[in-house]
């Protein structure tokens, strides 16, 4: 079993948190700070008391998993760690400063991994202390459920530090793909594009944003329509995802929707906020237009 480190602790830090503790790794999840870091383990516990009394968790396992998270205020016990995973905000210049921190502290045969959507692993290893060591590690959210990992090598990523983190990933119980370092990597290059099309469909009036979702649910068997899912990934991460593509292939087809850009604009980022394309203040979601 490893000790990981975790630093972000939205809804990816700690539902990767959630997953490596319940397999037996040992956690330390750090934020902007403490509280924050703290107020995510007790959403885990909670998270994991519902399964407890869906009977589909012993109390006994779920205040085991509990016990091996450890909200942490710096990065310095980190230092134990044999993988160092970040997971906060989708803003490289974010990144950027986890990493000459935590770079800091990293032990020297550590894995330091991002688990970003689309920005460029190769561009984030500059900013690690060891680019060989430095990877992309692509979770799916919700991180308990979804069963895939993609694994992201670098230009400068070693063999070793690829084969480490598969078996890492693969003590998750998860399924890896490995792609090469492209923008959007592979599932997000075709899911996002679609979301965002999903946008211009509803910005230019063919439809609701009810009938857009169920549309694709019904007609396409999707677990959820496209604007639920882009309010369940966060519609601030969906633009920054667009703007990646955007940028790093210079192609228009992946040009922001107006209407993704007006909903950041407003703060209404989905489910972690309260308001996206469904208002979730109430018993059920209700359409913001
Ligand atoms: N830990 C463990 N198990 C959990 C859990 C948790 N935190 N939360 C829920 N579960 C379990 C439930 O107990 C339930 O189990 P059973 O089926 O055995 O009863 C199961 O998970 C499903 O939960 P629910 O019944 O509450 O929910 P649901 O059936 O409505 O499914 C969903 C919810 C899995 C989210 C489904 O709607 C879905 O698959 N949606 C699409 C998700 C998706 O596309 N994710 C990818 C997003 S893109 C991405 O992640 C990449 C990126 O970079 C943006
Ligand atoms: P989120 O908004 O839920 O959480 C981000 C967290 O990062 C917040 O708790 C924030 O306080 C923290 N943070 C910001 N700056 C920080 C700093 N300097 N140091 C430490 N923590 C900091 O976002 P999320 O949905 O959990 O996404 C996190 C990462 O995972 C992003 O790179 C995102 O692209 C990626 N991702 C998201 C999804 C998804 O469906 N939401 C899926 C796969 C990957």
């Amino acid at each position: 079993m490893a000790t990981v480190g975790i630093i972000g602790a939205g809804q990816m830090g700690s539902g990767i948190s959630q997953t490596a503790a319940t397999f037996g790794h040992d956690v330390m999840l750090a934020d902007v700070d403490l509280d924050i870091a703290e107020k995510a383990k007790a959403k885990i516990g909670k998270g994991l008391d519902r399964l407890v009394s869906k009977d589909k968790m012993s109390a006994d396992d779920a205040a085991a998993i509990l016990a091996r998270i450890t909200p942490v205020a710096d990065y310095e016990p980190m230092g134990e760690a044999e993988f160092v995973i970040e997971a906060a905000t989708e803003r490289e210049e974010i990144k950027f400063r986890i990493f000459e921190a935590a770079g800091k502290v990293l032990g020297p045969d550590a894995i330091l991994a991002s688990n970003t959507s689309s920005i460029p692993i190769t561009r984030m290893a500059n900013h690690a202390p060891d680019s060989a060591r430095f990877i992309g590690i692509h979770f799916f959210n919700p991180v308990p459920i979804m069963k895939l990992v993609e694994i992201i090598p670098g230009l400068a990523t070693s063999q070793d530090t690829i084969a480490r983190t598969r078996s890492f990933v693969e003590t998750l119980g998860k399924d890896v793909v490995l792609s090469d370092d492209a923008p959007g990597f592979v599932v997000n290059r075709i899911l996002v594009p679609m979301i965002n099309e999903a946008i211009f469909v509803l910005g230019q009036g063919t439809a609701s944003i009810e009938d857009i979702d169920r549309g694709c649910v019904l007609g396409l068997n999707h677990p959820m329509g496209p604007l639920t899912l882009a309010d369940f990934v966060g519609i601030d991460t969906v633009y920054e995802i667009m703007k990646v593509l955007h940028s790093t292939t210079g192609d228009g087809k992946y040009r922001p929707a107006p209407l993704l850009v007006k909903y950041v604009e407003a703060g209404w980022y989905g489910r972690k906020t309260g308001r996206g394309f469904y208002d979730y203040s109430g018993e059920v979601p209700v359409p913001t237009r």
